[in-house]
């Protein structure tokens, strides 16, 4: 073998970035679950379709949302909340396929949290002008678990701030495929997305899919 063939094979490890004490931007992360992470979403969006919630305060919210795993973040005048039924459906939020578990779980072991188990995943979706504003995710029921948040379609500007909303945060470009994972000191951060803009991802067109896996239970 010559030194030529191992020049040609192309470098496809994901890049590890350290964004805080327990928080990491994983770029390209999803790669070798891609083909088979899009299939499942499209079934379970075929089943549990995107709606915009209200906040308790009366707003619609500008993101799309569902959720698959036995616990579904949901959001209405009552409140935020983890439920294991789909309010517009009155069933379960659709099983969180393997291949959903499998990136969770290594991307958390990547990060440096072995043992992640998550039981729900938020799927958020982002049309152009969408938004998330800073807040900080602390409706599970203990913290100890990291949260992993997956990238796909139009690139995003994520914010990620510090413990307190005053915090200034910084700004990543998050892009498809790739994965943030936090947790330990940085597990109650705040973080948020600034208003996505318009184009056009090969794959899945105008818009930006999250997923966020959490324990929630
Ligand atoms: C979230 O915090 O639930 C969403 C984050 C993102 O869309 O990247
Ligand atoms: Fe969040």
């Amino acid at each position: 073998m010559t030194a030529d063939l191992f020049e040609t094979v192309p470098d496809v490890r994901p890049s590890r970035e350290a964004m805080a004490d327990g928080a990491v931007l994983l770029r390209g992360f999803v790669k070798p679950f891609e083909s088979d992470l899009i299939a499942a979403l499209r079934e379970i969006v075929a089943q549990a379709p995107f709606r915009r919630m209200f906040t308790p305060g009366g707003h619609q919210m500008s993101v799309a949302m569902t959720n698959c795993g036995s616990a579904g973040w949901v959001t209405d005048r009552s409140g935020y909340r983890y439920d294991g039924i789909d309010p517009n459906s009155g069933q379960p939020w659709p099983t969180m396929p393997t291949v959903f578990c499998q990136l969770a779980v290594q991307a958390a072991i990547a990060g440096g949290f072995d043992g992640f188990a998550p039981d729900a995943c938020l799927i958020n979706r982002y049309e152009p002008g969408a938004r998330m504003s800073l807040h900080q995710d602390k409706d599970e029921q203990d913290f100890a678990a990291p949260i992993a948040s997956v990238s796909l379609g139009l690139p995003a500007i994520f914010l990620f701030g510090g413990p307190k909303r005053a915090d200034k945060p910084r700004r990543y470009r998050l892009e498809h495929g790739d994965v943030v994972v936090w947790g330990g000191p940085s597990r109650l951060f705040f973080h948020g997305v600034a208003p996505l803009a318009d184009g056009e991802h090969a794959l899945l067109g105008h818009q930006r899919i999250n997923l966020t896996f959490r324990k929630a239970r």
